[in-house]
């Protein structure tokens, strides 16, 4: 089991070297985004093929998006309420689809592994821990998101 050991206070707001790591861990899988996701729906087919169902068919398209989404995310990370918006955006897209919470915590997970496949000995603990966090913060405003837009559908 991994535990994030991180002070209380840097879970609330990530300081400036974990943010670095974070940008420094993108760049290091950026030559192969598009391929790392296509790896994570690889093994979603595989592991989990109802969380799997929930994207198109064909992701060729989605690959460079997912990946360049993360990449925006880690750039802005010390900014991340400007991130709620068309994070808020994409959680409506995939509540479409039918994706809950569960569905997040497989694909952060699935991310993560694959992730650490590819880095092999460059893999840290804190690298895990950090991507965990910042894979939480993402599914947490996408599923914000849906709240949101349920509650103005209520208040109409
Ligand atoms: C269970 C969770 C999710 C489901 C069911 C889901 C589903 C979808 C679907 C069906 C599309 C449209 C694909 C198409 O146009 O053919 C899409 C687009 C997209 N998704 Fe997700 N998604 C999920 C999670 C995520 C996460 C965690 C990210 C964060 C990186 C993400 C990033 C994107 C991006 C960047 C697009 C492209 C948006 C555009 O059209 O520009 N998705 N998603």
């Amino acid at each position: 089991m991994h535990l994030c050991t991180f002070e209380s206070r840097e879970k609330t707001r990530m300081n400036q070297r974990h943010a670095d790591q974070l940008v420094a861990s993108f760049r290091y899988f950026e030559p192969c985004g598009a391929a790392l996701i296509a790896k994570v729906f690889r093994n979603l087919s595989d592991k989990h093929p109802n969380v799997r169902a929930l994207f198109p068919e064909e992701t060729g398209h989605l690959n460079k998006r997912f990946f360049d989404t993360l990449g925006q995310v880690v750039s802005n990370i010390q900014r991340f309420h400007a991130l709620q918006g068309p994070l808020g955006e994409l959680g409506r897209r995939a509540e479409r689809e039918g994706a809950n919470a569960g569905h997040y915590r497989i694909i952060r997970s699935e991310l993560i592994e694959v992730m650490a496949e590819l880095a092999a000995d460059d893999w840290t603990e804190e690298l895990d821990c950090l991507w965990r966090q910042t894979l939480d913060a993402v599914s947490g405003a996408m599923l914000a998101g849906v709240t949101v837009a349920e509650e103005l559908r209520a208040a109409a």
